[in-house]
């Protein structure tokens, strides 16, 4: 066992893990965050995405170890914003209903929160096809999902939101 330090979703954990737990495992089952799912476990879904430290990974294929220091790591349950309603990109996807089964669209949805945090403002949608490979990008769903970001890049600019919590 070794000691784990990390703050997820704005909460400090201190645990004693294995270290070889995969960083889905440990956010799935100790800390009951489900809304982060595994889909191919072989790093090409993109469905068990979150942010660590603010940038995409995939949370299936990395340690949850990631290094000295404590992490700080948001999930899709992290993004509503402090008065408990949705994140710009999570009301642009709900708004327009971009999803196929839905399974992929937390991984979409924080992978889009790292293309926008990075690149705000409107983002052309061969853009976001290339810089969504391997969240999904094969599914129908990609091409509504898109249009999606350029509508949630559109609500961040006019509101101003936080890319990033
Ligand atoms: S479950 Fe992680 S990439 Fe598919």
């Amino acid at each position: 066992m070794t000691q784990l330090r990390v703050t997820v979703d704005e909460v400090a954990y201190q645990d004693d893990v294995e270290p070889r737990l995969l960083l889905v495992h440990y956010l799935r089952d100790r800390l009951g965050k489900v809304g982060t799912v595994v889909g191919c476990d072989t790093s090409n879904c993109g469905a068990c995405t979150v942010l660590l430290n603010g940038r995409s990974v995939k949370s299936c294929s990395m340690s949850c170890h990631s290094g000295p220091g404590t992490s700080v790591i948001t999930t899709i349950e992290g993004l509503a914003t402090e008065n408990g309603g949705l994140h710009p990109v999570q009301q642009a996807f709900h708004d327009e209903h971009a999803l196929q089964c839905g399974f992929c669209t937390p991984g979409m949805i924080m992978a889009a929160c790292d293309l926008l945090g990075e690149n705000p403002g409107p983002i052309r949608r061969r853009r976001f096809e290339r810089e969504s490979k391997g969240t999904s990008a094969g599914v129908p769903g990609i091409r509504t999902s898109s249009e999606r970001c350029q509508s949630a890049a559109r609500t961040m600019a006019d509101s101003q939101s936080r890319l990033r919590r």
